[in-house]
């Protein structure tokens, strides 16, 4: 076996995005484009000699040939051992675990989270740094600047490994292990909470679950926690086998995309509880009877009860939501007596919060929550949160959440979105309303008074560093919002975010239709911001 030092040029368009670099399948498979990333990341790395590394993905099309590169690009550029999840597969929340757990350096996660995969999908490859986070601005940008100048990478020619095997192995210099993909944040989780009441929860024949995979990385997790270790029967997961396009589906746990699961748990004879994860295993949704929980009232509840799992039992430093999400947690957090802290959308605002010790929990409205455990977001950590404080409780999903309305009050919430619409629109219309923000406050539109209208900033308290142009806010008296923001996520075109939200104190309304509860809002923000004419939509793609 030999390195080689192989001649390469840059490739203009390798700066990653909110999370890592995510393009087309294709667009990886181009001479030297996956090598030229990642030679950029060893080039911009200082202390990878000799360091521990993990790499893992969600099972997506190219996951498998991607690592096999990786590796052999890994022994060549002088790394100690990589840990590798067996058969390529590892969540973003577990390869996050394993960094924290092993003290590696950090760790490369082959996924595009819940966009579609196969060959002519997505792809994408995040590096995520020792504290188990996804890489600070720093240090992507740094990747980019590499990738820029990028002349020749190192890679070791070698055959490629067995990935299915578990054990250790040496690639040229390079100590290889094959490691069980669910093992140790098995383990993490049963840490956190109480897997022995758990347990008797879901063998009590009181209740029925139902956990769907999507097709995509959660499915060996989900089935070693839930049916093995935790008793539920046989084919409580559903589509639990990982599948490189994720049987054609938008492994996205959202009421859209997840559809099958919701038309179960809103059918005849539905289960008392479901829930569904992304691509990745980072987001999760939840459902019970006949009804959904939003995430934001989903992490407003899990705040409220933290004290009732084992992990969490002595109480939580604070709490974070990103911008968008509504402020049921600041309730909650109020009561407490927490700090609530509100960062621009992105986990990677939660990392400072967390590593300092400031927030315990954190959300955002995006279908993504989770705590200090780890420093990702992590479905289905969410999930089994929510069982043991169900099997706490020994009540239902809707019973919690009417529970939390009585005591404070009702956050109603939506999200619409405009997808793949024109980019130059989409900014026109931001641009309109950073126009208009100086002249909205104290207007009254539809019964609804201005309080304020801005576009949001950040100052990272830890840090001090400051993130602008976050999010439009306009904010009324009531303490109802409307928040406009464009995605940053999508590879197609731009997808216009419009989140609303009313709060709702009187009990004798809690249970009214959400969309018709924001009516008013709705209106006001298409009047203010002209949607309809300018995306040339009389609808969102996707309500939520
Ligand atoms: C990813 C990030 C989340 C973020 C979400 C927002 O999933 O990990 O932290 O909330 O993107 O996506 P958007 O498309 O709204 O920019
Ligand atoms: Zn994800």
């Amino acid at each position: 076996m030999s390195i080689t030092t192989v001649a390469t040029q840059p490739y203009s368009d390798q700066k990653p995005g909110t999370s890592g670099l995510r393009k087309k399948v294709p667009t990886f498979q181009q001479p030297n484009y996956l090598e030229n990333f990642i030679q950029s990341i060893f080039d911009s790395l200082e202390g990878h000699q000799g360091a521990t590394l993990v790499v893992g993905g969600d099972g997506r099309y190219y996951n498998r040939q991607a690592i096999q590169v990786i590796l052999k690009m890994a022994a060549a550029n002088d790394v100690g051992r990589v840990l590798v999840g067996q058969g390529g597969i590892l969540s973003t929340p577990a390869v996050s675990c394993l960094i924290r757990k092993y003290q590696a350096f950090g760790g490369i996660v082959l996924s595009a989270s819940h966009n579609p995969g196969g060959p002519n999908e997505d792809f994408g490859v995040k590096y995520n740094v020792s504290n188990g986070g996804p890489a600070p601005e720093g240090v992507t940008k740094a990747i980019f600047e590499r990738s820029q100048a990028i002349d020749s990478y190192r890679i070791l020619e070698a055959e490629d490994v067995n990935l299915d095997q578990l054990g250790a192995f040496q690639l040229g210099n390079l100590r290889v292990e094959v490691i069980d993909s669910v093992t140790d944040y098995a383990a993490l989780m049963e840490f956190l909470f109480d897997f022995d009441q758990i347990q008797q929860f879901l063998t009590s024949g009181k209740v029925r679950i139902c956990i769907d995979s999507l097709h995509a990385v959660t499915g060996p997790y989900a089935k070693a926690i839930f049916e093995r270790r935790l008793n539920a029967p046989a084919g409580t997961v559903r589509n639990g086998t990982p599948l490189e396009d994720f049987g054609g589906g938008h492994p996205d746990p959202n009421l859209v995309y997840a559809h099958d699961l919701v038309e179960t748990m809103f059918g005849d004879d539905a289960p008392d509880f479901g829930a569904a994860s992304d691509g990745d295993g980072d987001r999760n949704m939840i459902l019970g009877r006949h009804f959904f929980v939003t995430p934001s009232d989903s992490l407003a509840i899990l705040v409220a009860n933290a004290t009732r799992v084992p992990g969490y039992r002595t109480g939580l430093a604070g709490v974070a939501r990103s911008m968008p999400t509504s402020q049921a947690v600041d309730r909650v957090a109020e009561k407490l007596g927490i700090d609530c802290y509100e960062t621009p959308t992105g986990w990677k605002f939660f990392g400072n919060l967390l590593d300092a010790g400031r927030a315990t929990l954190c959300g955002e409205e995006s279908f993504g929550t989770g705590s200090n455990h780890v420093r990702e977001k992590d479905g289905l950590w969410a999930i089994l949160f929510w069982l043991n404080i169900m099997a706490v409780r020994q009540q239902s999903v809707a019973e919690i959440v009417a529970d939390h309305w009585a005591t404070y009050g009702r956050n109603i919430y939506s999200r619409h979105d405009y997808e793949g619409i024109d980019t130059d629109r989409a900014e026109a219309l931001i641009r309109g309303l950073q126009d208009q923000l100086g002249g909205l406050k104290g207007q009254t539109l539809r019964g609804y008074e201005v309080a304020y209208a801005d576009d949001f900033s950040y100052t990272d308290p830890v840090d001090g560093s400051v993130s602008t142009h976050q999010g439009i806010r306009i904010g009324f008296t009531d303490g109802s919002r409307i928040v406009f923001r464009l995605s940053g996520t999508g590879t197609q075109g731009a997808t216009l975010r419009l989140y609303l939200e009313r709060y709702e104190a009187d009990p004798s309304r809690h249970q009214q239709e959400t969309q018709a509860a924001l009516a008013d809002l709705i209106q006001i923000a298409d009047q203010v911001a002209r949607i309809q004419e300018l995306t040339g939509r009389d609808q969102p793609t996707v309500i939520t």
